[in-house]
């Protein structure tokens, strides 16, 4: 993960790099740094936690300069520290890089670079980057990380600059994402969208192995054997604002209030429930290969890993397509039986999750048909996969995840109905009926956000218990899983999601009155199951929150704690049901005055395995 931005040009390159790196936070945030040359030499500023922190740091005006390159970091080789925050430098500070990924083979090469008498300033990968550029420089630095990456095993986004060449950035890309933001008498670089939005909506997206010379007038792309690479600028449509809080304290609120917008945004031109048709234009599969499919593989990470296992259903229930779902990182690990008849869909907000990453190419190398759900235009899982879906929420700033996952449970279960449709095993009555479930969401949810204030009041009552056990059953067991992730990736409370059908096999001995206990029983063909597990929780002194449907008469025998969401059927509630779940934790946060759109040790995109 880590951000990186770079700018040439005639502004300040300073407040252009930092103003980037701001929008860049969601990547990490450990450290940051910047790197100028002025007046002929190099000018580095580095420091721990938030960009504000070096901003705060250092005099934009003294280091005013043309030329720049800057650093968001999230730890994977040495601690969050001074030392170890990029950019890094060369022992004679006359070659400097940013970096994002993982050098695998760097223990060898530094050791090899030690013998030669090298001195390492840091405990990072990072830092053998830019000993082995100094080492081939011979007055043209494009040569020498050409030269460089020869020797590197690993994953980069690069940005380099050499004191001697004070008109260009070197930047390469492999297995990490870099852009190259294309302006008037000026360029920019940047590991994703939203930091250059503001200049430029002009980008070249550069693919595995392509390293860029960038000037403030000219970009020369080749590859490591001097091959010239032709690659297309492409126009961001985005707006601006979206990436603005537009008054919420926080994104996380203002994505989870999105989510009627988002949820529509995603269907829209994609289903006709009147006429009983969901067609994803996009997804070109042959009415031959579908009926051919003999598995449907799920891999994903995190929130989109428990957006795959709720589309298992889909796939079962309306495509009547085998399916499993699988962890990305260990889908990749052990040895999947993968062919040209199984269709394996990666799940990614970002579409740069390297695991997930890892997983579409190894099953796309094994003849498998591969499709990408990415909200991310131009991701690399949008580049890698056969076909994508996107998912149309917009950018996602907050780290913990809320619009994306509805977003992929709206694109997954339209994707399974046009499969089913396609396979003509599904009715047209069926297909009509699941399709307005999925139209009428958006004015449900907005109905529901209106009583949020009662969310709160329960958020009040329980934001100081040290831990809470979620449960559900079916389709929506996969929500008490992504409530949980929720609760302790935002708020540091111990969480766990569980199958109520397996809280008697262990979990139950948790269960005291100082437990709160969220359980998610909407109606459904499981409700007298989960009403059962309410029961037994309570027989042991526990204190039940309830997601219960609106029509639910009985829901208010169950306790003080209710939370009434619309009633819908029961394939289409999770993106209902995760709904009070998001804001639960999110005001749990508020309340504990965590830092909620920036958790601890976290970060946006995971690039790194
Ligand atoms: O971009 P991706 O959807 O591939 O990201 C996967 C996970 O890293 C992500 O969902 C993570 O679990 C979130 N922080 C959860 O809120």
């Amino acid at each position: 993960m880590c951000g990186i931005v770079g700018y040439i040009g005639e502004k300040n390159a300073v407040d252009i790099v930092l103003d980037g790196l701001k929008k860049l936070e969601y990547r990490g945030y450990d450290s940051s740094g910047v790197a100028v040359i002025k007046d002929g030499r190099l000018q580095i500023r580095r420091s721990i936690g938030k960009i504000k922190n070096l901003e705060e740091s250092i005099d934009k005006n003294y280091l005013k300069a043309n030329i720049s390159i800057g650093h968001t970091r999230w730890a994977t080789h040495g601690k969050p520290s001074k030392e170890n925050a990029h950019p890094h430098t060369d022992s004679t500070k006359s070659i400097v890089i940013v970096h994002n990924g993982i050098i695998e083979n760097y223990a060898e090469l530094k050791s090899s670079l030690k013998e030669e008498g090298v001195e390492f300033k840091s405990e990072t990968d990072t830092e053998v980057i830019a000993h082995l550029i100094k080492k081939h420089y011979k007055n043209n630095l494009f040569f020498a990380v050409q030269e460089t990456l020869k020797e590197i095993i690993g994953s980069y986004a690069l940005g380099v600059i050499c004191k001697d060449e004070p008109n260009k950035i070197v930047c390469a890309r492999q297995d990490a994402s870099l852009i190259v933001g294309i302006g008037k008498g000026e360029n920019f670089l940047a590991s994703d969208i939203p930091a250059l939005l503001s200049y430029t909506r002009d980008m070249i997206f550069l693919e595995n192995g392509d390293i860029a010379e960038v000037t403030a007038n000219r970009v020369r792309i080749a590859d490591i054997e001097n091959n010239i690479k032709d690659r297309k600028v492409k126009n961001i449509k985005w707006d601006c604002v979206q990436i603005k809080k537009e008054g919420f304290k926080h994104f996380m609120l203002k994505e989870i209030y999105e989510q009627p917008r988002t949820i529509e945004d995603t269907f829209r031109g994609r289903i006709y429930p009147d006429e009983g048709r969901a067609y994803i234009e996009e997804v070109k599969l042959s009415k031959e290969y579908i009926k051919n499919i003999s598995n449907v593989y799920i891999v994903a990470c995190g929130t989109s890993y428990h957006s795959g296992l709720v589309s298992k259903f889909f796939f079962e229930n309306f495509a009547k397509m085998h399916t499993e779902v699988d962890i990305a990182s260990e889908f990749r690990y052990r040895e999947p039986i993968l062919n040209d008849r199984i269709l394996v869909i990666a799940i990614s907000q970002s579409g740069e999750t390297a695991d997930t990453l890892a997983a579409l190419s190894l099953a796309k190398s094994k003849g498998c048909i591969t499709l990408a759900v990415c909200n991310i235009i131009g991701s690399s899982m949008s580049r890698e996969a056969d076909y994508v879906l996107y998912t149309r929420c917009g950018p996602e700033i907050c780290v913990a995840s809320t619009k994306a996952f509805t977003g992929q449970i709206a694109a997954l279960y339209m994707l399974a109905l046009d499969l089913a449709r396609r396979k003509e095993n599904f009715s047209k009555e069926d297909l009509k009926r699941y399709l307005k479930e999925l139209w009428e969401v958006p004015a449900k949810i907005e109905n529901f956000l209106k009583q949020s204030e009662n969310v709160y009041k329960i958020a009040k009552k329980f934001a100081h218990k040290r831990g809470f056990l979620y449960l559900g059953r079916n389709i929506n067991y996969p929500v008490a899983l992504e409530g949980a992730l929720k609760l302790k990736e935002i708020s540091y409370i111990h969480a766990e999601g569980y199958a109520a059908g397996e809280m008697k096999h262990g979990p139950i001995a948790l269960i005291t009155d100082n437990m709160p206990v969220v359980v998610i029983a909407i109606k459904s063909r499981v409700y007298k199951k989960i009403i059962s597990n309410v029961e037994e929780v309570k027989a042991r002194g526990g204190t039940i929150i309830l997601i219960a449907s609106e029509s639910d008469k009985t829901a208010s025998d169950k306790g003080d704690n209710i939370i009434y969401i619309p009633d819908c059927d029961e394939l289409i509630s999770p993106i209902l049901s995760v709904i009070p779940l998001q804001l639960l934790s999110y005001y749990v946060a508020v309340i504990l005055g965590c830092d909620v759109d920036h958790p601890r040790n976290l970060a946006k995109s995971v690039t790194v395995e």
